[in-house]
């Protein structure tokens, strides 16, 4: 499923902090639209639209997969007022790789699952892939979380760029949100 996430001055999402951690910046935004496939939103004078869709798991082994989706909370939640959008790319040497080697280099060395699942049920999310559409970033993830967990988000984002994984990437953007009073 195709979501658009439309930057500029309007939309559900005020920004609260942007931090380039890797790479060209983004032109500056101060609200995020997040378009989902079923909607047919019209979208004012908008700085940019980033595109990327939902597919099946690359990754993921039936084990983790399980206990991923037992431990998951769903976006939406009121008390999550707080979203996070990271985009990412991967570089040349990490699409070169072959798939056993990525997913080595992704869990065995780097856990990015074993980290991760310490922060679920607080924080929800959906990853979106966008490198087959072309776009600037390989990927969109977003997150959302109650205020009062933004510390530790921060904290999980800090432990997975220190890992094995980071290394492949070449440009990130971390914007950090808060959902607008008529959108709750
Ligand atoms: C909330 C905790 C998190 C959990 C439980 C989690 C879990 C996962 C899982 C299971 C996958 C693999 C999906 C597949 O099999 O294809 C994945 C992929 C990914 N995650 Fe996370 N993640 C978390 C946080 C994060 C954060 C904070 C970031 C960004 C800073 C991030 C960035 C990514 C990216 C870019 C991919 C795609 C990797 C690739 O296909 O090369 N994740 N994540």
């Amino acid at each position: 499923m195709q979501y658009l996430f439309v930057g500029g001055n309007s939309g559900s999402w005020t920004l609260k902090k942007q931090t380039v951690i890797l790479g060209e910046p983004m032109p500056d935004i101060s609200h995020l639209q997040i378009v989902g496939p079923d909607e047919n939103q019209l979208i004012q004078n908008p700085t940019w639209i980033l595109r990327g869709f939902t597919s099946n798991i690359r990754y993921t082994n039936h084990t983790e997969d399980v206990e991923l989706k037992k431990q998951s909370a769903p976006l939406g939640r009121v008390e999550a007022t707080h979203g996070a959008m990271i985009i990412l790319k991967k570089s040349v040497a990490w699409w070169n790789l072959a798939q056993d080697e990525r997913r080595r280099i992704f869990e065995e060395e780097s856990k990015h699952i074993q980290i991760g699942m310490k922060f679920l049920p607080e924080v929800s999310r959906r990853l979106h892939h966008s490198r087959d559409l072309n776009e600037p970033f390989d990927f969109i993830t977003w997150f959302e979380y109650a205020p009062e967990y933004e510390n530790a988000f921060s904290d999980l984002a800090d432990q997975l760029r220190a890992t094995k994984e980071w290394q492949y990437i070449d440009r990130e953007i971390d914007y950090r949100f808060i959902k607008s009073e008529q959108a709750r």
